[in-house]
């Protein structure tokens, strides 16, 4: 077995655990910042890094929601809560989310469930992605429920959490074959509202773009030390502890990518699931089911 294999493997074994653990603590009345916590300091307990801040985006905020440092806002019954986390292993990544129900949404989490089983029934070698995102968008409609057609799955690349192929959530036009060896991410979204999200203000994800000459010191040394930790890889605002205006420096110089919370333009309720799965020859390697 190569190395992209065995350690993308390895990296779906912590992370289904840590997913596992973390499922149980979301209940009402539970400080979101202490999931976020506990999964992320769970996965470097097992050996692994985040390959993303753990998202815990609720309702109709469909992904890009992490708590920021001191966050005092708990989970509430009623909520429909997405679980979207990856690990890595020396860069090799998994990347799965959960729905968890604190409220009755039971159709609507089942609609994005089976739709990724679905799409995970027909990957091999050869299967376009357009084919995979026809399967999704009737699964969903099959039970009244819309896809987020703006949101998309995704190839998994070494330090690289959105590499191609893009894997539409709905049948679209042009589609990718894939290929024997490729990692992909399948995640569907499902929703009562229309299907799309739009981006609103608050941002607590980032990745590094570009390197570039900055002439303030401290600005320059953080952009060092987060190239040195996770290289691209998205992180969270509260793990860099910085004041705001050196932070933010990095922001106004371009060096930093952010990633502002998506939500339901008609605040539909949404709920997701997602699996990594290796192309093989004649079906998939699951790595986080
Ligand atoms: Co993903």
């Amino acid at each position: 077995m190569n190395e992209a294999i065995e350690k993308t493997l390895k990296a779906g074994e912590i992370l289904k655990k840590v997913v596992e653990e973390a499922k149980e603590k979301i209940k009402p009345g539970i400080k979101i910042l202490e999931v976020a916590e506990f999964i992320e300091r769970r996965t470097e307990e097992l050996g692994a890094k985040p390959a993303f801040p753990c998202n815990l985006s609720i309702n109709s905020d469909a992904a890009h929601f992490t708590p920021k440092a001191n966050d005092n806002r708990v989970f509430k019954e009623g909520d429909l809560v997405k679980l979207d986390y990856g690990v890595h292993l020396d860069g090799y990544i998994a990347d799965m989310a959960i729905s968890v129900d604190l409220g009755d949404h039971s159709d609507l989490i089942k609609a994005a469930r089976e739709a990724v089983e679905a799409a995970v029934e027909i990957v091999k070698a050869g299967t376009s992605t357009s084919k995979l995102g026809e399967v999704i968008e009737s699964t969903i409609k099959s039970y009244g429920y819309r896809p987020i057609v703006n949101l998309t799955g995704h190839g998994l690349q070494p330090y690289s959490v959105h590499s191609p192929p893009s894997i539409p959530n709905y049948a679209s036009q042009k589609g990718f074959e894939l290929e024997e060896g490729m990692i992909i991410a399948i995640e569907p979204f499902a929703t009562n509202g229309v299907g799309r999200v739009v981006e609103r203000k608050e941002c607590e994800i980032y990745s590094l773009t570009s390197i570039r000459s900055i002439r303030m010191k401290q600005a320059k040394e953080l952009m060092d030390e987060i190239s040195k930790k996770y290289r691209s890889l998205p992180f969270a605002r509260r793990w860099i502890k910085v004041s705001e205006i050196i932070f933010s420096k990095l922001i106004k110089e371009g060096v930093l990518r952010s990633y502002p919370v998506l939500y339901e333009v008609s605040n539909g309720k949404v709920s997701q699931w997602e699996h990594t799965v290796i192309v093989e020859k004649d079906g998939a390697l699951l790595v986080t089911r």
